[in-house]
């Protein structure tokens, strides 16, 4: 289809708001073909939600269209079912030994001991001073190790979150490669040394442990770290970015009955994950386009949860949307394996809010950081009103 439609993940206007120019792929291109990233992009609903469902056509291993994905790539999240299933399964159970909402809980007194320490400064920045330190402690909860220093994770979280857009901006490929290494060396490190509960800890009981290849599991458990550590810091930002926006949802999510529906529509909302890919293990169509085998498509959920043909009033938080059959958390075979976890704390994050004394304001201007795949704030500026 051609047309004259720009799209450019990595220009501020779109990192800051992406949404008006997914409205207009939506409406005029609803499958572009786009240059730099040399990938279809789809945002309406029906086309991504069936591209990620449907894995037999569209691939994420990359070894089934001939190839070569180097050793620590391979993970679930690199695999594709009857592979990847045995191998999720495996680490879907280690990821319910601790339960989430007791992490989650347990989370609950730093994030009161943040605020108290920072209730009485002119202003502070949520997501360096809050966000990032409960993510990499849930995170090493869940996981079952000690937390390494934050600067370190957060330094090997940015060089990870821009590979994923590399194929946007090569340079970030190279600086990615390295901080992955390092994450693959802390993971062998942790596997070998830590005794507290966690996946780590059910892992190595799991009789069916042993019938994996020992790199496959702790590649798998990389990524959970990572997408753990990456999520729970970019939700909280945008969770509560929103809620600063539009502070009459947090006064609605008062009301607990709305709490489960009103976490999957900021989900929807709001999520910080943008988009994902695929590859044609075939020749096939998608609307009017022809797509080749080997050809890759970027399915942007983001957009897919906006899209007016599927959501009524799209662009409104409908707290008691039902049914609300969002890919904010992917769908298929590939469909988020920390949903779970991800809800949980959002749950507690907005119970805290709701409950502390004071009230939280915006005391500036959002930053987010340069980056295209995960939509996530680099600082946000707030303040406790007392
Ligand atoms: C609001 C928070 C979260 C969002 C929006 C989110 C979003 C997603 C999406 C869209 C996918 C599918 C990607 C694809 O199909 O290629 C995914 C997969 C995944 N997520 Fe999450 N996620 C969140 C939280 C988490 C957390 C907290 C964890 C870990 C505890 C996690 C672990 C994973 C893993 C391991 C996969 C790969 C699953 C597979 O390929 O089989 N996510 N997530």
């Amino acid at each position: 289809m051609t047309t004259s439609i720009s799209y450019e993940p990595l220009d501020w206007s779109t990192i800051v708001d992406p949404y008006p120019v997914y409205a207009e792929l939506r409406d005029r291109a609803p499958v572009f073909w786009h240059e730099q990233m040399q990938s279809w992009v789809l945002t309406r609903y029906p086309d991504c939600r069936d591209v990620l469902r449907n894995h037999e056509l569209w691939a994420r291993d990359l070894r089934r269209l001939g190839a070569e994905v180097p050793d620590e790539r391979l993970n679930i999240q690199y695999q594709d079912p009857p592979e990847q299933a045995k191998l999720r399964a495996l680490i879907v159970n280690a990821m319910r030994t601790p339960d989430t909402r007791d992490i989650c809980r347990r989370a609950r007194p730093d994030l009161e001991g943040h605020f108290e320490r920072l209730g009485d400064r002119e202003e502070f920045d949520l997501m360096s001073e809050v966000a990032a330190p409960l993510a990499l402690q849930i995170t090493c909860d869940l996981v079952g190790v000690e937390p390494p220093a934050l600067e370190t994770y957060v330094r090997i979280f940015e060089g990870l979150t821009r590979r994923m857009d590399s194929g946007l901006d090569p340079s970030h490929a190279e600086p990615g490669e390295k901080v992955g290494l390092e994450l693959h060396a802390m993971m062998k490190a942790w596997f070998e040394q830590t005794r507290l509960p966690g996946m780590i800890a059910s892992l190595r009981e799991s009789p069916h442990t042993k019938s994996m290849p020992d790199t496959y599991v702790r590649n798998t458990v990389s990524a959970v770290f990572n997408a753990s550590y990456s999520t729970v810091y970019a939700s909280t930002g945008a969770v509560v970015l929103t809620l600063l926006e539009q502070p009459h949802v947090l006064d609605q999510l008062r009301d607990r009955s709305l709490m489960a529906t009103g976490v999957a529509e900021l989900i929807r909302f709001c999520s910080p994950a943008q988009g994902t890919s695929r590859v044609a293990t075939e020749r096939t169509r998608i609307g009017d386009t022809t797509i080749e085998r080997g050809e890759s498509v970027v399915t942007l959920f983001a957009a897919a949860n906006r899209d007016p043909e599927y959501f009524e009033r799209p662009d409104e938080l409908v707290l008691d949307r039902s049914p609300n059959r969002h890919l904010g958390f992917g769908w298929g075979p590939h469909i988020c394996a920390g949903a779970q976890l991800a809800t949980d704390w959002l749950c507690e994050l907005i119970e805290f809010l709701n409950e502390q004394p004071q009230e939280l304001t915006l005391a500036g201007k959002p930053v987010y950081m340069r980056s295209a795949t995960l939509r996530n704030l680099e600082s946000l500026p707030v303040r406790l009103v007392h």
